[in-house]
């Protein structure tokens, strides 16, 4: 299979993997021959990437980080609690779901492989607070694993980011989702989502405060500034350290009511800029461990002119993937090739940048 841009899908291209809407429901099947009334249907509701055959990739398998099922449960829980404190502020939040959603995330991670290319589906979907909430725990929680952590740790730091914005439920939609720029008196309500978030959490003795302060702090940054009491470094729990790199990372790579998502070599750049200013620098440097800047499946240029499609990542230079070349310049390959970036006559090869074909 090969990662395409919706805007390069051919008719009569096979879908490789199931397109499912933000409940986790499946729209499109595997194997469903994509007609244009689909890929139009597709590209409305806001979908940028698609996986499909390709015999050129027969052999590439690109494995998710967690299943299809755990992220349905994530799904179902994060709708559920933000849909029940939307309607009734004073709901409480079932602490039991939101624990076992994360349980099911945490054994998923703990299990799989290959973590470091298991990100392709971080990118490129429209936005919504449930699935960013979602993605963001993902992420969280391989630098949770990273950083060496028990499973009580894992399981009160993934608590605590799969709620970190359900604050926003207490702010008003129209704010949420405007296009334009904020003004001023609106951007302040949006600053209190962490202490709304904080209240929700902390006043549920199921949850760890812990939990709760990943709420409070994930806007904080390590060299003070951000908000609501702009902490400085270790002032900052380590659980929202965490989290706010997991939490930016997501945002850029994802769809906004104002801009498209950012390519995620980009984001990659933009955290590894970021290091001892808005992020704590160790935290970066996990981040630089268990993220792959170009994510399997994505397509490339290099430096050569040659195009093709990353299929494996390599953990120890992460910005240096092997590629399966399938053009040179505008023409085809007869036979693709594959080329390990990391190897010693390929390190004067740069990737130029990624490809929407
Ligand atoms: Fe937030």
């Amino acid at each position: 299979m090969r990662l395409v841009n919706i805007n390069y899908v051919k008719d009569g291209a096979v879908l490789a993997r199931p397109v499912r809407n933000s409940n986790g429901q499946i729209l499109l099947g595997a194997g469903i021959v994509l007609t244009k009334d689909y890929i139009e249907k597709l590209k409305t509701i806001g979908f940028d990437v698609l996986f499909v055959m390709d015999n050129r990739f027969e052999d590439v398998e690109i494995n998710y980080a967690i299943s299809d099922k755990t992220k349905e449960i994530a799904y179902s829980t994060v709708r559920g609690i933000t849909h029940a404190l939307e309607q009734d502020p004073n709901a409480e939040i079932d602490a039991g779901s939101v624990r076992y959603a994360v349980l099911n995330i945490v054994q998923d991670l703990l299990y799989s492989s290959d973590i470091l290319s298991n990100l392709t589906d971080i990118i490129g979907y429209d936005e919504y607070t449930f699935h960013h909430s979602i993605n963001t725990t993902v992420l969280a929680l391989l630098l949770g694993i990273e950083k060496k952590y028990n499973q009580n740790q894992l399981i009160e730091l993934g608590m605590g980011v799969l709620m970190h914005d359900i604050g926003k439920t207490k702010i008003s939609r129209e704010i949420l989702n405007k296009k334009g720029k904020l003004l001023d008196e609106e951007f302040e309500q949006i600053k209190n989502h962490p202490l709304f978030g904080y209240d929700y959490i902390r006043n549920n003795h199921d949850f760890s405060l812990l939990s709760a302060h990943v709420a409070f702090q994930h806007h904080e940054q390590w060299a003070g500034g951000g908000y609501p009491r702009g902490l400085e470094e270790t002032e900052i729990h380590e659980y929202a350290r965490i989290a706010s790199v997991a939490d930016v990372y997501e945002a850029l790579t994802s769809k906004r009511p104002y801009r498209d998502a950012m390519e995620p070599y980009l984001a990659y750049e933009y955290i590894i800029v970021k290091a001892g200013t808005q992020f704590d620098p160790d935290i970066v440097n996990l981040f630089s461990r268990a993220v792959a800047p170009y994510p399997t499946g994505i397509g490339v240029q290099l430096s050569n002119k040659m195009q093709g499609n990353v299929i494996r990542q390599n953990p120890e230079l992460p910005s240096r993937p092997v590629v399966r070349i399938i053009a040179d310049g505008d023409v085809s390959l007869d036979k693709p090739i594959d080329l390990d970036l990391s190897s010693p006559q390929n390190l004067s090869i740069m990737i130029n940048k990624t490809l929407n074909w």
